[in-house]
């Protein structure tokens, strides 16, 4: 009797930490998402309030924020999708930017390495570190 209550109390425990697991993992952690952004975007992108471009535009307000309208020399790659087709950085655009730049923006500068620019941004590949990043760029404003 004694073991049977220990182990149900085992089970109920285990199936606790389990879900509290997943519902931890359902919720973007912006915490996360700073210390992602600073490292992986930080590099190139200015995140604060100041507004300044460095190797890419200012990413201050950029969640909501048409594509391609700061005053930044874009490449003609980015320009040929943005003003061409104009869309907004909304989670959706966001999500496939930062999963694989090249891959939405063909030849964007983003993803270039040359001799100019040793630098190259190509992607990251956990969805959940992915939202998590958005989840602090919508912070930004
Ligand atoms: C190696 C440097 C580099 C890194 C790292 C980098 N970017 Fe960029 N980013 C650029 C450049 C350069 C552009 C301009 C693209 C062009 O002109 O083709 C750009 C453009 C952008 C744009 C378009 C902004 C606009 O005004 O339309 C967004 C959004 C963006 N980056 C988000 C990010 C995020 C989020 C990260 C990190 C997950 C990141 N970038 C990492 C260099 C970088």
């Amino acid at each position: 009797m004694l073991s049977k209550i220990i182990l149900w109390g085992a089970l109920t425990l285990a199936m606790g930490a389990l879900l509290f697991g997943v519902w931890v993992r359902a919720w973007p952690d912006v915490e996360m998402g700073r210390r992602l952004t600073e490292n992986n975007c930080g590099v190139c992108h200015d995140l604060t309030a100041t507004q300044k471009n460095r190797k890419g535009p200012f990413l201050w307000g950029v969640v909501n924020r048409p594509a391609g309208v700061v005053d930044f020399a874009y490449s003609a790659a980015f320009l040929s999708i943005a003003h061409v087709k104009p869309f907004v950085w909304d989670e959706a655009h966001l999500e496939r930017f930062i999963t694989d730049p090249g891959a939405f923006i063909p030849m964007t500068r983003m993803a270039q390495r040359d001799a100019g620019h040793p630098l190259a941004f190509e992607g990251i590949e956990s969805a959940a570190n992915r939202r998590d990043v958005i989840a602090y760029l919508s912070t930004l404003k």
